[in-house]
């Protein structure tokens, strides 16, 4: 089975939820609230892992309770360690998250270890790497980390995805066309395009303006509207499930862990989707972040 190898963040996840977000300067009791392992990357290697793929995880966590607890929770969801580093005297990744009634969320996040993960990462795990059939990567790590990243795929030919996420228009597009997949929500895409996402018609038009500058495969996640594929002789659409949605937050990352873990099989870009976008619609039925991802028993017994 090909290797998958995840380049990006872990961090804590700190969730409460409300059925108000507090205004400016107001104090609000909230409904519920949890810790959870997170962090964009961490978030794709374990939805990828909990299916059934081969995933090395490349990250740092913090000397800390949360670091160790997100090194359990790699190695109890099968994820290989052996380039998850650990910061001395570095605190990890934290996001803290406000969930509303309307299951929307808001996010800040610190970046902590993450921001240890540097560029020579990537020649201490280059022989590692050379054994991966895809490389995947988000942008809660240093953007020169990507960029050495997307390099290393160019130069040995392993396919790089990329989800521009959270979106920075400092990300250099040059760079970001070179990866085969590139795999925004509509706003990123809005952000990083400069074009309008409102319509269908105007997602396809940004997803080809990246196409029409060498990248080979678009991929917009719409929420409930499902997502998008735009290449330069294709377009699809394949629809969300309706379900009721409880939480949306990591929809998009267990999007991307289940499309690499079919694609790592199937090599099929429509299959893919379809598998990615029942387990996402899953996932926003459930409160929480991994915890809301499926196993491939469950995801089996469910899907149709
Ligand atoms: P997040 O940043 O919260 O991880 P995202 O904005 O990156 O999410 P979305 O585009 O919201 O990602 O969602 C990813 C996928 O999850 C969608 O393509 C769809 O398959 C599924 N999904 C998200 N929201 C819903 C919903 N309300 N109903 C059904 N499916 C959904
Ligand atoms: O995409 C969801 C993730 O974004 C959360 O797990 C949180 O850690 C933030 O990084």
């Amino acid at each position: 089975m090909m290797k998958i190898a995840v380049i990006g963040s872990t961090n804590m996840d700190l969730v409460s939820y409300t059925n108000t977000i507090p205004a400016a300067g107001e104090t609000r009791e909230a409904t519920g609230f949890h810790t959870a392992c997170g962090g964009k990357g961490a978030n794709q290697a374990v939805a990828a892992g909990k299916l059934g793929a081969n995933v090395m995880m490349v990250t740092v966590i913090g000397d800390d309770l949360f670091g160790e607890k997100s090194m359990d929770n790699f190695m109890e969801n099968h994820i290989d360690t052996e380039y998850v580093w650990t910061a001395t005297g570095v605190a990890s990744g934290v996001a803290t998250i406000l969930v509303d009634s309307t299951s929307q969320n808001r996010i800040l996040i610190h970046k902590g270890a993450n921001a240890c993960l540097t560029p020579e990462v990537i020649d201490e795990a280059a022989d590692a790497l050379r054994e991966c059939g895809l490389i995947v990567l988000q942008l809660e790590i240093p953007l020169e980390t990507v960029y050495a990243a997307i390099d290393f795929g160019v130069a040995n030919g392993i396919p790089v995805l990329l989800n521009p996420a959270p979106a920075t228009k400092e990300l250099s597009m040059e760079k970001a066309c070179l990866c085969d997949f590139f795999v925004p929500n509509e706003t990123e895409l809005a952000i990083l395009t400069g074009m309008p996402t409102g319509t269908e018609d105007e997602i396809k038009k940004a997803a080809m303006s990246l196409v029409n500058r060498g990248l080979k495969n678009v991929i917009v996640t719409m929420g409930s509207k499902g997502s998008m594929w735009v290449s330069k002789n294709d377009f699809l659409v394949v629809p969300a499930q309706t379900v009721d949605a409880v939480d949306t937050t990591g929809a998009g990352d267990s999007f991307i862990g289940c499309f690499v873990e079919n694609y790592s099989r199937t090599r099929s870009i429509p299959e893919a989707m379809k598998e990615a976008s029942q387990y996402a619609s899953f996932s926003v039925t459930r409160k929480g972040t991994q915890d809301s991802y499926l196993t491939r028993d469950e995801f089996d017994k469910l899907k149709k």
